[in-house]
């Protein structure tokens, strides 16, 4: 089974595992077995982090070409995905005549994605670069951006948000989009509680087993704990990895506040299944994972 939810804390997830469910404050200092690291090496591993969060990107590349119609007084032909991860977007834009530049803070990552492009013989339309979402920005601008399934929670402060948001703003042209994948906090906090997501996913002789397990939730820190763990199989070679992911729990206030500081502004928020919710709606985790379309500069 490949889970459609990874990342995407929720508590409207549908995926559900006979594991056990987290609880909302389990201790911080409870030991993990295998270890547990700041920087997390599931995105040092590109080939198997691309097996087993694979998955069919073309309703959302159709969703992000509306957008670019419908909110752009412009053709969209650039666009920038900060953390690209091993690039499934970097393949999937090419195909619909987009030329596309990802950049991602893990180099094995980025090298994997390029190694992709280039056997799928893609170099012109798209490429991977190595950067940091808290201080990476292009001189050379871009139409549109996007970035996929939570990855902005890795920004844990307001501070590098803020400077993500102005990097960002000064990376794309005036009127340029910028689609942000995100789960908000919930506002009931309650409601975070969800059960744990575990897939296998195969390819050839690889075999990858994941768990993402949300565990705890820090409100006044606004942080939110995820234990993944991952069992490979490949060609007979077996080995574990376990850590935790420690992402932000972004509040829409504060996503907000800081995207409009950094010359942005709302256009419209999606749901995942790409209805649109109204802007003067109480905007909260118990909606899922939402697209928030922004604008620069208008
Ligand atoms: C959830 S993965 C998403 C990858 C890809 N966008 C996808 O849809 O499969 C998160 C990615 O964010 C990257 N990342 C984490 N912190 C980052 C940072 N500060 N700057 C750039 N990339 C970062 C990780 O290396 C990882 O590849």
């Amino acid at each position: 089974m490949m889970a459609k939810n990874f990342f995407k804390s929720s508590s409207s997830s549908s995926q559900s595992s006979p594991r056990s469910e987290g609880s909302l404050n389990d201790d911080p200092d409870t030991p993990l077995t295998g270890g547990l690291s700041e920087e997390p090496k599931l995105y040092r591993l590109p080939k198997y982090y691309d097996i087993a969060f694979s998955r069919d990107v073309s309703r959302e590349i159709d969703f992000y070409i509306k957008c670019f119609k419908r909110y752009c007084g412009f053709e969209v032909k650039r666009i920038l995905e900060p953390a690209c991860g091993s690039g499934v977007f970097l393949l999937a834009f090419p195909r619909y005549g987009y030329q596309v530049v990802g950049y991602d803070i893990s180099p094995e990552m980025v090298e994997y994605a390029n190694e992709k492009i280039r056997r799928a013989g893609l170099q012109s339309m798209a490429k991977a670069v190595v950067g940091d979402m808290a201080n990476m920005k292009f001189s050379e601008k871009f139409d549109a951006a996007i970035i996929a399934i939570n990855s902005l929670g890795y920004l844990q402060t307001d501070d590098k948000l803020l400077s993500h948001f102005k990097c960002m703003s000064e990376s794309l042209v005036d009127g340029g989009l910028y689609i942000v994948e995100l789960s908000c906090a919930c506002q009931n906090i309650e409601n975070e509680r969800r059960p744990d997501e575990t897939w296998v996913a195969e390819e050839g002789s690889v075999k990858v087993e994941a768990t993402w397990r949300p565990y705890r939730y820090d409100t006044t820190k606004k942080l939110r704990y995820v234990n993944f763990k991952m069992k490979v199989q490949d060609s007979g070679r077996v080995f574990e990895l376990e850590e935790e992911h420690v992402l932000r729990l972004w509040y829409y206030d504060d996503l907000k506040k800081l995207a409009e500081e950094s010359g942005f502004s709302i256009k419209a928020i999606y749901t995942q299944e790409f209805q649109p919710v109204p802007l003067d709606s109480k905007i909260t985790g118990e909606l899922g994972a939402l697209y928030f379309v922004l604008a620069n500069k208008v």
